[in-house]
């Protein structure tokens, strides 16, 4: 078992780089499968779950290949199966993705209910009703999904939320539909976007992508391309987090500053000292961060995805803060373990009180999802003491090498098998 050990107390400081969006790349990997030709991804994370997508890419018949560290090709013109692999789909969520590219492009899918992190319930009842409406017949038996459609046909479609994941499928398979399709309160966020540029970039034609109404107009086929993914806005808040949780300075560039509006204001609120130069982002911390109430919310409100790490940081806050999380039922599995830290911290349903104690003490912790695992990797950093992190595999899906990051930031962390 891998566990990663963290003697607490050192700044995180320094100058660093981020890499490219997980939630980003994932889809996009996923559209790859609707060009009959290559495409050449640049800024791919090297993380388990872009393995697991590429390793499904592979099994329906694509050609990948890594070219350097950070491009990926894919060769989508050989696919040769619509299927799938149950065992892949269980490994994570993204896997539904292949839902609208495989269907527009061959008319048919198979594949079974999605893994993924266990933050709630995390229907796909969005994507199945889309898929409908563009025409798809749907038959759910043994635990397995078909969709299948001679040709999608564009349709009005209005999401009951703005899911990110809905939103993305629905815009893959509508740009391969016949005629004009309108999603309605669709995601805002830059994912999308970016999803949006790089279908774009292969011919497809999409209007609106990063508001509330995304238009779609069918086309006969997308062509290959090349495209750069933008950088982790989640990665870059986590490591600033760390940075103030550790009364540190760290800069990072080449960040999207329009995509960190909400957090930079809340770190900002909590007295953090935050300046921006262009895409260049300064955090400095050398006094203790006072307390701020936040509610998470679909882009461009406080992204669920930040949410843990920054209770870590609240913990120590001067105060008592209150949290609200209104897009996952159950994303609040990082505070037992905080708690154990010595955090002060009570949920309610949603709702989570914390108030500020001076110091947490390092002690042996489990990370049961990947934002949850980086919120006790932010705990255990600014924590008296050796704090071991057990469940690291929650934790590399989405970010990368991250004890050897940290390291070259200052912070005395190793991972080691136990
Ligand atoms: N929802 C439904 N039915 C659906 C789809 C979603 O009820 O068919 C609900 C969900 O249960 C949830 C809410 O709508 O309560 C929002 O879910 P959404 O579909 O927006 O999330 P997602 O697409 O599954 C993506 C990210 C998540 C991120 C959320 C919200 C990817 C691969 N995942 O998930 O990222 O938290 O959007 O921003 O893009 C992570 O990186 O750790 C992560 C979980």
């Amino acid at each position: 078992m891998e566990l990663l050990r963290i003697e607490g107390g050192m700044p995180i400081s320094g100058e660093t780089r981020v890499y490219g969006a997980k939630n980003a790349a994932l889809p996009i990997l996923a559209a790859t499968v609707m060009v009959a030709g290559t495409s050449v991804i640049e800024d791919v994370p090297d993380l388990e779950d872009v393995r697991v997508m590429l390793q499904i890419l592979e099994q329906l018949g694509a050609r990948v290949r890594w070219q350097g560290v950070t491009s990926v090709e894919v060769d989508a013109s050989s696919i040769h199966s619509t299927n799938v692999p149950a065992d892949l789909m269980q490994r994570m969520r993204s896997s539904i993705f292949l839902m609208g590219p495989l269907l527009a492009r061959f008319g048919d899918v198979t594949l079974s209910k999605p893994g993924g992190c266990v933050i709630g319930q995390r229907p796909i009842d969005f994507h199945l009703r889309g898929m409908r409406q563009l025409g798809a017949k749907i038959d759910e038996q043994h635990g397995y999904i078909r969709c299948s459609a001679r040709r999608l046909i564009g349709s009005s479609i209005t999401l009951d939320f703005p899911s990110v994941g809905a939103t993305e499928n629905l815009m893959m398979a509508a740009s391969l539909a016949d005629g004009v399709t309108v999603i309605e309160n669709a995601a805002r966020e830059p994912e999308v976007e970016d999803l949006a540029q790089f279908l774009q970039a292969t011919g497809a034609s999409i209007e609106g992508a990063g508001t509330d109404t995304v238009i779609v107009h069918g086309c006969s086929h997308l062509h290959g391309t090349e495209y750069r993914i933008i950088p982790d806005r989640i990665v870059t808040g986590t490591l600033m987090l760390a940075a103030a949780a550790t009364r540190g300075e760290l800069t990072v560039h080449g960040a999207r500053v329009d995509h960190l509006g909400a957090v930079l204001q809340k770190l900002r609120d909590t007295g953090v000292r935050v300046q921006v130069d262009r895409d260049i982002i300064t955090v400095k911390c050398d006094e203790t961060p006072s307390a701020v109430d936040f509610r998470t919310a679909p882009f461009p409100g406080f992204p669920t995805d930040l949410q843990a790490p920054f209770m870590a940081l609240l913990t120590t806050a001067k105060g008592t803060s209150v949290i609200h999380e209104s897009v996952f039922e159950a994303r609040f599995k990082h505070v037992d373990e905080l708690q154990r830290m010595g955090a002060d911290v009570n949920v309610d349903l949603r709702t989570a009180v914390v108030r500020g104690v001076p110091m947490l003490s390092g002690a042996r912790v489990t990370a049961s999802d990947l934002r949850g695992g980086a919120a006790l990797l932010v705990a255990g950093l600014m924590a008296d003491g050796t704090t071991e992190v057990d469940g690291v595999k929650h934790i590399d899906r989405g970010y990368q090498a991250i004890e050897a990051h940290l390291s070259r930031l200052g912070a005395r962390i190793e991972r080691v098998t136990v």
